[in-house]
């Protein structure tokens, strides 16, 4: 935090106005992040400080027609349950750019092309800065958790409905990376193969999904030889069911900010992109 503050530009009136207006922003560091995934949407209260969660994790289910109105609905009533005026940082479970979603991801395909920070902003009268969820998770990682300080190249990845991945090398983000897109046999992309979401579809046993997982795993490393793999999402709650069924030769370890790690990385990723730099 010190550092943060000690670094800021304060040259730059745009921006000094910034701290002026979210005064709670940096002096409690206490931020709204939401994580968007294909069966709920979570909100929480966070100190960006040290990543710990403030209050309770809020989830609303995610509207079945996954399509931008209504989740936008879902986004205003978790900002209402917070009662929460400062920006909001929210992880997207798609490709996003600039604030612009460029792909359906597991969600409806209307939502190529929207502007979701404008949509959301619109929606609850908060700033919002959205990036992909499976890069909010591993910002988290990399700031709090089992990332902090590892060099080289760490894969964040998450297992949900889909399968998220997030690149660091060096602790910089490499945006959008998409692991979870390989096509597969006869399935578009390995995720529908692979993740929670083809699990339950298939009513697959932890042991018959986790020799799935690992064959996931095995492309990863062929194709990007990472020197840290962190597995995070839903499905790290479960990690004594499969760790024990993993055997690649790069390290695998459990994100131990868990599904939580989502939240967290969300609230933070709008300071990143304030402060366009390192968080820690
Ligand atoms: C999307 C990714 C996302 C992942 C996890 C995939 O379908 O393409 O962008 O990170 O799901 O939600």
């Amino acid at each position: 935090m010190l550092d943060i503050l000690i670094n800021f530009d304060f040259h730059q009136p745009k921006r000094f106005l910034f701290l002026c207006q979210y005064s709670n922003f940096f002096l409690y560091m206490e931020l709204l992040g939401i994580d968007i995934g294909g069966s709920g949407i979570k909100g929480a209260l966070v100190n960006a400080e040290t990543g710990e969660m403030l209050t309770e994790r809020f989830r609303i289910p995610t509207p079945e027609s996954r399509k931008p109105d209504e989740m936008a609905q879902v986004i205003k009533q978790i900002v209402d349950h917070f009662d929460y005026s400062g920006p909001v940082g929210c992880g997207f479970p798609t490709i996003v750019k600039n604030g612009v979603c460029i792909s359906p991801g597991n969600l409806h395909k209307s939502w190529v092309g929207v502007n979701i920070d404008e949509l959301f902003t619109e929606a609850t009268g908060r700033e919002f800065t959205v990036v992909n969820d499976a890069d909010a998770a591993g910002y988290a990682s990399m700031n709090y958790g089992v990332g902090r300080g590892k060099q080289g190249l760490v894969i964040m990845i998450t297992v949900g409905t889909g399968l998220g991945s997030g690149a660091f090398h060096n602790g910089e983000l490499l945006a959008n990376f998409e692991l979870g897109q390989i096509p597969y046999k006869k399935y578009k992309k390995i995720e529908d193969w692979a993740s929670s979401g083809a699990r339950e579809r298939e009513g697959l046993s932890y042991e018959k999904w986790a020799k799935r997982f690992n064959r996931f795993l095995k492309y990863v490393e062929t194709i990007v030889a990472p020197d840290l793999i962190i597995v995070g999402g839903g499905i790290s709650k479960k990690w004594h069911e499969f760790a024990h069924l993993i055997e690649i030769e790069t390290d695998v370890v459990k994100a131990e900010l868990m599904n939580h790690a989502g939240i967290i990385g969300a609230a933070i990723s709008c300071l990143r992109e304030q402060h366009h730099g390192h968080l820690s």
